[in-house]
């Protein structure tokens, strides 16, 4: 194991691959916890995450806490080898203290208070539910901090989920403060947010409030700095509980994003830099969608781990193992998707595969939830590909702590401008940024070419490729950095949209898209959404819809151009030389074959490889370790299919190549002999 390339701070939690998930002892007889010890021990689970939602198990009154089962699960679990994962339980405060204190419940967009019941039922600026919260993962820690079985911390549950806004009055104060810091004075906010527009120029602090209400049309400055105050004011939330916990353990802490198809609620790229293990929520799209879709969010949200985890592994901290009990309609996996999306994340660079959760629940709001151990038992095919996932992982063992091979594309991705796009009174109000995103890089899925999806603000150097799907919102400093990718001879592609307002939501001016006009050499004077159905033809035979905008070229050559509706002869997607670099401006909705063409063009331009040639839905992602790499190819496809690869395939212990078959829905990872000549 390559331990300097996980990074030299963080201990792994489990040794090799982590494999396990959430568990819950305290729904279960005690002479059941040995048959689950059994059980993971016969599916090698290493790691679990314990304690989840026992805020109200342990602490069974205020201040008077049972430990027991805790200790005897934590001491259980310890003795058969399975290392921990200990929840600080504040996702879900107990009964007797939302009695107590129901305000600490957070209030809706429409003024009423959530009623207790849920999850996450708090609002982050409550100091009551602050103070219980902390006394509680202090004494948590306390207790467990040194212990040996506790190899990771985990802090409350997907924190946004369910109690992302808040807009009571605390919030409301909490709100003027963040405004405070951020613009300094009362002045600035009415600059930022454009206040003359309807006269609502705010005259003292205390005028200001949060977006209450559904029907209005908000500020979108405001509105904006709602939602990143919200982030902030969780994150603050999540940064107090790891500073209990790491003042009585030196265990990592780590607390489970969700970045995947639902909405962002956090902004969690700025998240992940105070998590020591960056660790994902993953559940498969919602609806029976065909092979492929699925898998394609699946490596679109690893691929948004990995670029915020840069040069170390991440962790699939859950998953699930059939339907989970959320969606309208639960779809199972197909035989060998387990295993198949499971290595999907951890080809992409997360050092195992979690799931929520262990053993299905009988009672409680998540009864019906698929889990490693089903209801149906060990007679069922889902604990069959549980036994086959955890043996596949322990062949794997030696792939831990390796790293995805440096991606020389990368695709810029960045909540708050996702929130501006789709909020207030855009000119095109159902796009959506996730399906923008996706689109392209769908594309470069398709093509087997490795993308890390990474946060505005980072370094870009290493990049050939940088692509900026609808980035609404950003600021100068970002804008900057990416309009000098051209120069130093990479290619830049800016999608409409795109750099068209500034940090504080505000039109820049002087033609669209605003920041990237001037490196594009190419400009609009107007938009043009288009209408629900409507189509406008383009001349290299693709179609146009959702979106197009009046262009001019300044600089740049047109590479498609517009040949219907009153924009024809226009150009649509134009491409710009600078040195030894591009920039190309893609100012229309194309659809999946014409984004394939430009993609088809990039790829050929800029040289970034595809890891090998095959047909779209046989996935290949290499991970390299010191002195060896290690070749994942995933067939999402209903067909065999074969492609130029060989080595020692991990899974099966045979050697292959140099015509490899991969199975119709089949996985195989190969030690390859030797690193590729690229080195
Ligand atoms: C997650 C959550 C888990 C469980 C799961 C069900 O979002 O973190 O606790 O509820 O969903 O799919």
């Amino acid at each position: 194991m390559t331990a300097a390339s996980r990074g030299a701070q963080t201990r792994w939690p489990a040794d090799g691959l982590a494999y396990g998930g959430d568990y819950n002892p305290e729904q279960w007889p005690r002479e059941v916890w040995d048959e689950d010890v059994r059980l993971m021990r016969v599916a090698g689970v290493n790691l679990v995450t314990l304690g989840v939602f026992a805020w109200g198990t342990v602490e069974v009154a205020d201040d008077v806490r049972d430990w027991s089962w805790l200790d005897d699960a934590i001491e259980l679990l310890h003795a058969h080898g399975i290392a921990v994962d200990l929840a600080t339980p504040t996702a879900a405060p107990p009964s007797w203290l939302l009695a107590a204190h129901p305000d600490i419940a957070p209030v809706l967009v429409d003024g009423y208070r959530e009623p207790a019941g849920g999850r996450n039922a708090w609002c982050p600026e409550s100091s009551v539910y602050r103070r219980y919260a902390l006394r509680h993962v202090d004494a948590l820690a306390r207790r467990y901090g040194d212990h040996p079985a506790v190899r990771l911390w985990h802090v409350g549950n997907e924190l946004g989920g369910g109690n992302a806004r808040c807009y009571c009055d605390g919030s409301a104060a909490g709100f003027r403060r963040w405004l405070r810091d951020r613009h300094g004075s009362l002045d600035a906010v009415n600059a930022a947010w454009g206040t003359a527009q309807w006269g609502h120029r705010y005259g003292t602090w205390d005028e200001i409030m949060p977006p209450r209400g559904r029907h209005g049309a908000p500020n979108p400055g405001l509105f904006l700095d709602y939602e990143r105050y919200s982030s902030d004011a969780l994150l603050a939330h999540y940064l107090a509980e790891k500073e209990v916990l790491e003042r009585h353990s030196s265990a990592p802490v780590t607390t489970n994003l969700m970045v995947g198809a639902g909405a962002q609620v956090v902004d969690y790229a700025s998240w992940a830099p105070h998590t020591a293990v960056v660790s994902n929520d993953h559940y498969t799209l919602v609806g029976d969608l065909p092979a492929g879709d699925r898998e394609h969010d699946l490596a679109f949200a690893a691929d948004r781990m990995r670029g915020m985890s840069p040069g170390r592994p991440w962790l699939l901290m859950e998953s699930s193992t059939g339907g989970p009990s959320w969606q309208r309609r639960n779809r199972a996996k197909d035989p060998g998707e387990i295993v198949r999306h499971s290595l999907g994340h951890v080809a992409r660079g997360s050092d195992g595969a979690m799931f929520f959760q262990w053993r299905a629940s009988r009672a409680g709001a998540e009864q019906f939830h698929s889990a490693m151990l089903p209801h149906s038992g060990t007679r069922s095919r889902v604990w069959q590909e549980v036994v086959e996932l955890g043996g596949h992982l322990r062949s794997l063992a030696e792939v831990a702590g390796t790293v995805v091979e440096p991606a020389r594309a990368a695709m810029v991705v960045d909540d708050p401008a996702g929130w501006a796009l789709q909020h207030g009174l855009m000119p095109h109000r159902e796009l959506s940024y996730g399906r923008e995103l996706r689109a392209w890089h769908r594309a470069l899925w398709d093509r087997q070419v490795v993308c890390d999806v990474v946060p505005p603000g980072v370094p870009l150097d290493g990049y050939d490729l940088v692509v900026v799907p609808t980035l609404l919102v950003v600021d100068d400093d970002a804008a900057a950095r990416l309009a000098s990718v051209p120069a130093r001879g990479g290619t830049l592609l800016v999608t409409y949209l795109s750099g068209v307002c500034d940090d504080d939501g505000q039109v820049r001016t002087g033609g669209f898209p605003g920041a990237f006009a001037d490196v594009l050499g190419a400009w609009s004077d107007e938009l043009y959404p288009l209408q629900a159905g409507q189509v406008v033809r383009l001349d290299d035979g693709g179609e146009a819809t959702e979106w197009t905008e009046r262009v001019h070229l300044d600089g740049a050559e047109a590479v498609v151009r517009y040949s219907s509706s009153s924009l024809a002869g226009g150009p649509a997607v134009t491409r710009r030389e600078i040195g030894d670099g591009a920039a190309w401006y893609v100012s229309a909705a194309l659809g999946a074959d014409g984004v394939g063409r430009v993609v088809d063009r990039l790829v050929a331009d800029t040289g970034v490889p595809r890891v090998l040639d095959a047909a779209p839905g046989l996935e290949a992602v290499r991970r390299r370790g010191d002195d060896r790499s290690y070749l994942f190819l995933l067939n999402h496809t209903g067909d065999e299919q074969k492609v130029a690869a060989a080595g020692h395939d991990l899974l099966t212990g045979a050697e292959v190549g140099p015509l490899t078959t991969v199975p119709a829905g089949g996985v195989r990872v190969l030690r390859e002999p030797r690193r590729p000549a690229s080195d």
